[in-house]
């Protein structure tokens, strides 16, 4: 994936940066358009896993809508010209002022997630003389068998309307004049990789369903949401998601009443692979038991590993053959059949908690060397801090450096 970014320039972009390769993003979106285009699927891209602009000017040209979580967002989505009729808002906290925005830009859909929010969307759109699109967000209660910070579907999580709470939602629905019901929205979590946990989905989403046909209440959009993860351990080769299998799943076990239109929110699966977090060893460490390698990049710039123990995969760019055989000049081939030693991979950040793994295996690392940790397109570079006054971490694109 690298083997055209061991280029002199790059060798000299001081560290640690984002490295996005845009191909790699494009031919994920192909595949996403491809197999989404399949069913008639209506895709939304999650800007909460990667907001730059490049990235949604890409995502934008494959004609994705956005999937938006915050007023900020919203205005980022419009600024990159995604048609305001293809942007959905969910969030369990919509302020007054964002909604007042998003009424503005008279956006598709705001995912409710309470009877509260419902009754504050109403009263700002009577307001404003304006009818809001609103979808009711349902905690399904499914689990998504992932790790417990990203389960979003089970009742015990803040997210979505209770299915017990369903009769004095659809009650109050009848005096909300100026909201107009138009989806049900799911969301059961995130890095998902256990397909059956959309199926399960499913069959829940074809019970609630017909819930509301008992009541005779038409639905024409079910949104179930994003989720679907990637491989961390093996980016190469599974460098783009199962988006056939998955698009496919969905297709055989919604059961969708007639032109009822189905939508998703895929962040992670479209722009994690896309994205290295690139930065370099200032120094080695000889521990108690174990060597250290000090990076200049820390959980300032990826959080994931201090947050939520994920993992990341780690390789030392510098000393991997893979990527010194584009080597113009071939006697600067080195061998580096050396063996492998063991690194606590940590940053420079005051916790322990900044470490990007433990004894992970490496080549001889040195002071220099280049360490690329992989996967980090999602949820990467937006979850990244100013902490211990840290400069913010800078992008590069793969055509453009
Ligand atoms: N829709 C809603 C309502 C969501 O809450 C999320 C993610 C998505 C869509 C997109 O999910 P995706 O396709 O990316 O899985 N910071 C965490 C992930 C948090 C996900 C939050 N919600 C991480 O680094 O793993």
């Amino acid at each position: 994936m690298f083997t055209e970014i061991i280029t002199s320039k790059f060798k000299t972009i001081p560290t640690p940066f984002y490295y996005y390769d845009v191909e790699v993003l494009k031919q994920t979106l192909q595949k996403v358009k491809e197999e989404s285009d399949k069913y008639g699927f209506n895709v939304h891209y999650a800007l909460k896993a990667n907001a730059n602009n490049k990235i949604l000017n890409i995502v934008k040209s494959f004609g994705f809508g956005a999937d938006c979580v915050s007023g900020n967002e919203i205005r980022k989505a419009v600024e990159c010209e995604f048609t305001p009729n293809h942007i959905v808002f969910a969030g369990v906290g919509k302020s007054d002022a964002e909604i007042n925005y998003a009424l503005d830009n008279n956006i598709f859909c705001f995912n409710c997630e309470s009877l509260q929010e419902m009754e504050v969307i109403n009263e700002l759109a009577l307001a404003k003389n304006k009818t809001a699109h609103i979808a009711l967000r349902i905690n399904p209660n499914v689990n998504a068998n992932t790790h417990k910070y990203i389960t979003t579907g089970l009742e015990e999580n803040k997210f979505g309307i209770n299915l017990w709470e369903l009769d004095a939602v659809i009650a109050a629905l009848k005096t909300l004049n100026n909201l107009k019901l138009i989806g049900l929205h799911f969301h059961i979590g995130s890095q998902i990789t256990d397909l059956s946990s959309f199926k399960t989905l499913c069959l829940k989403v074809n019970e609630v369903q017909q819930w509301f046909v008992g009541y005779k209440i038409t639905i024409e959009n079910i949104n179930v949401g994003g989720g679907l993860g990637v491989n961390y351990h093996e980016p190469d080769t599974h460098l783009i998601a199962d988006f056939a299998a998955y698009f496919k799943l969905f297709n055989e076990f919604l059961e969708l009443l007639p032109n009822q239109k189905v939508h998703f929110e895929l962040g992670r699966s479209i722009s994690a692979q896309c994205g290295t977090l690139i930065s370099r060893v200032l120094y080695i460490k000889k521990g108690v038991n174990t060597n250290f390698a000090i990076l200049d990049a820390g959980m300032t710039e990826l959080m994931r590993p201090a947050l939520y123990q994920a993992y990341h995969k780690i390789e030392n760019i510098s000393k991997s053959t893979k990527y010194e055989v584009r080597s113009t000049d071939s006697s600067s081939i080195v061998n580096h059949n050396s063996s492998l030693e063991k690194y606590d991979v940590v940053g420079p950040i005051c916790e322990s908690s900044d470490c990007f793994g433990k004894a992970v295996e490496l080549p001889e690392t040195l002071r220099g060397d280049i360490i690329a940790l992989r996967t980090a397109g999602s949820y990467g570079e937006v979850m990244s801090s100013a902490y211990n006054l840290r400069d913010r971490v800078k992008a590069f694109y793969s055509d453009e450096i």
